[in-house]
């Protein structure tokens, strides 16, 4: 495994296993096979409801806690100060641990500001290790890095073959925010694993289309997070360090980007009133199950 140092001296793995759309009855038996095979970076997030989970398995791992970097990422629902710091106790809890190496607000909307500064303080309380943001595209990233008093140490944003985010890498590379890659295989989408350049690529090594996107990344210094529920998968998506791509393999991988998301745009308004909309309806359904729970 090789690591990737963060602006404030913080290693972390450069490949890690997330569990976005991993399900609450899948969960503990993907993160427990995804440690036996060797990861050491498990990504998880408030909402993917699967936090307590991925607590379950580092308990059941036997591998120790402080070998294992743990990501997790304060859902909008939970922003502004007060609401952040609770919300980041809640994490600690279902993770069962008393610490998180690296916590991220997941998204640019909402009182982010107030969400910021909770992980401000607990950052230099020293219950966060690192702590950064997602899918912060460069206007929002330079605003925070600008106007806020810690500057984020990572961004994970959508970054694949197919968006390859190079224009934005420009910007938190000037910031020292480091990259990480969510959706490294862009979840397959636009024919991604048949694509016949990198098939062609993999060839040459012995290797997968897939393995080939990851080693792209790498590559790049950007950190990646393949998820997959399946153990030979897990192996296959660890298995990168063992070959290095050519310029020209890099240079026939860069002409491939579309500089477009394959999912949807976060400078999209119609996209901002949707995740409000989603916000605005969670609240509701827990609000009505904190008022049953009363009843
Ligand atoms: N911050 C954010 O807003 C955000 C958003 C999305 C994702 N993320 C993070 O990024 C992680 C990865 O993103 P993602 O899960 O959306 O997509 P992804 O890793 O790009 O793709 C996952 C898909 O690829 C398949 N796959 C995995 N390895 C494969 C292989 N070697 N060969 C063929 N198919 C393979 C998986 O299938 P099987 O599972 O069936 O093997 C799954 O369908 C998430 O789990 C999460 O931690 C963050």
């Amino acid at each position: 495994m090789d690591y990737i140092t963060l602006s404030n001296g913080v290693k972390m793995p450069i490949l890690g296993y997330g569990v976005y759309q991993v399900t609450k009855d899948e969960c503990e038996r993907c993160v427990l096979d995804a440690l036996k095979v060797g990861y050491r970076l498990i990504d998880t997030a408030q909402s993917y409801f699967n936090e307590e989970e991925v607590g379950n398995a580092i308990a059941k791992s036997g591998v120790p806690r402080k070998e294992i970097f743990l990501t997790t990422k304060v859902w909008v629902e939970h922003y502004g100060y007060e609401e952040t710091k609770k919300s980041v106790y809640d994490s600690l809890k279902k993770l069962k641990t008393d610490y998180i190496d690296l916590m991220l607000l997941h998204q640019p909307f909402s009182d982010y500001y107030g969400a910021w500064r909770a992980l401000e303080d607990l950052y230099k309380e020293g219950v966060l290790k690192a702590i950064g943001v997602s899918n912060f595209y460069p206007d929002r990233l330079v605003d925070i890095a600008n106007f806020a008093e810690i500057v984020p140490m990572v961004n994970q944003v959508e970054t694949h073959v197919l968006n390859q985010q190079t224009e934005a890498k420009k910007w938190m590379d000037k910031y020292k925010v480091q990259i990480e890659a969510w959706a490294p295989f862009g979840e397959g989408r636009g024919g991604l694993f048949e694509n016949p350049v990198l098939v062609k690529i993999g060839e040459k090594y012995g290797k997968t289309s897939a393995q080939v996107m990851l080693r792209w990344n790498i590559q790049r210094g950007v950190i990646v997070l393949p998820k997959s529920t399946h153990i030979e998968r897990m192996e296959q998506n660890l298995n990168v360090f063992d070959f290095t791509l050519t310029n020209q393999d890099m240079a026939e991988i860069a002409a491939l980007d579309t500089q477009t998301s394959s999912f949807f745009s976060h400078y999209d308004p119609a996209m901002v009133e949707w995740f409000a909309k989603m916000v605005e309806e969670r609240k509701q359904q827990h609000d009505s199950s904190k008022e049953k729970k009363n009843w």
